[in-house]
């Protein structure tokens, strides 16, 4: 694993945040306590400036809102919802890799749970969310109706990696790979590649995920996709897919998404290196366990190779490494 870029919220309106203020940055050595200033990755955007304009003090963190569910449609174990949100925290969150943490007004001291936010117009005044009812905290949303309250806290960005190449990506060409529940996160990333006049061809693996639920999905949003199985009985890429990913790379080709679990991006990203592909830039989901989204509670930390601790919630990864 190694970091592809800066923390997510650099020299966004909530940094310097707390991180900073207690010299765990991940970007500024100097906040962190060095002598010398090493952030010569970062792009005019003085962290330690920014601190000591603030008094040494954080900027203020992210709000939660009350927001009203202005639609709702239940499908199956699907539960897709559009909520009125203010303006400026539609503005931050309709991005690709955009999240908030929802929940019920009246589970007011139950857990959070994190939602991708999907890929929209804006000034509509309103996100699109989808949650599926898995667990013990999605659970809470399976009798949600018109006019029920949620307590929604953002904006998060980022629940993808690699983002710098999909928002670099225009008027090119693209192939999505999602698999199983990745579909849900990846739709924003094929409706912003599609605003962006890219061509992309989507390939799914339904796996074990219902068939009704991917065609709901798709057909809400018009997208039109080919079936594919992404892997063979022995977890190994099938003959498909290589061929898939060859015959895009060699049309020009030039930015892959993988919708899909650690292991599924694993297999693309080292198929992908080892036929010398390496011009075709990659991103995927993001899969770490979400909680706090602030580089605190260690819910999605992992150690590297050099035995340095990163947060998912804040570094953007390299989807080849991990
Ligand atoms: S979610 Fe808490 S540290 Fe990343």
């Amino acid at each position: 694993m190694i970091i592809d870029g800066l923390c997510a919220d650099y020299s966004s309106s909530y940094c310097p945040c707390i991180l900073a203020e207690t010299g765990e940055c991940v970007v500024c050595s100097q906040v962190n306590g060095s002598d010398f200033c090493d952030c010569k990755i970062s792009g005019g955007f003085c962290v330690q400036q920014e601190l000591i304009r603030n008094g040494g003090k954080a900027k203020p963190g992210r709000k939660t809102y009350e927001c009203k569910v202005s639609t709702i449609i239940h499908f199956d174990d699907l539960v897709f919802l559009r909520v009125q949100v203010p303006h400026e925290l539609e503005m931050e969150v309709k991005r690709p890799g955009g999240f908030v943490f929802v929940r019920r007004m009246e589970d007011e001291t139950w857990f959070d749970t994190p939602i991708s936010v999907m890929y929209e117009e804006l000034n509509v005044g309103s996100i699109a969310l989808s949650i599926l009812l898995r667990g013990v905290k999605t659970s809470r949303f399976a009798n949600i109706a018109e006019g029920d309250t949620l307590l929604v806290r953002g904006p998060y960005t980022s629940g993808l990696l690699g983002l710098r190449h999909i928002e670099k990506q225009q008027a090119g060409k693209s192939l999505v790979l999602a698999k199983g529940i990745g579909l849900l996160p990846s739709m924003a990333v094929i409706r912003y590649l599609q605003s962006r006049h890219n061509e992309v061809d989507v390939y799914l693996d339904e796996g074990g995920f219902p068939a009704s639920i991917s065609k709901f999905c798709l057909d809400l949003f018009d997208l039109h996709y080919k079936p594919i199985n992404i892997l063979d009985p022995a977890g190994q890429l099938r003959e498909e897919v290589k061929e898939t990913i060859l015959r895009f790379a060699v049309s020009g080709g030039t930015l892959i998404h993988v919708g899909g679990s650690e292991y599924v991006i694993r297999k693309i990203a080292e198929y992908i290196e080892s036929v010398g592909l390496g011009s075709i830039r990659l991103s995927a989901c993001n899969n770490a366990t979400m909680c706090c989204g602030e580089g605190i509670c260690g819910a999605c930390s992992e150690t590297t190779a050099g035995k340095h601790v990163i947060h998912r919630c804040k570094e953007q990864v390299n989807p080849r490494k991990i």
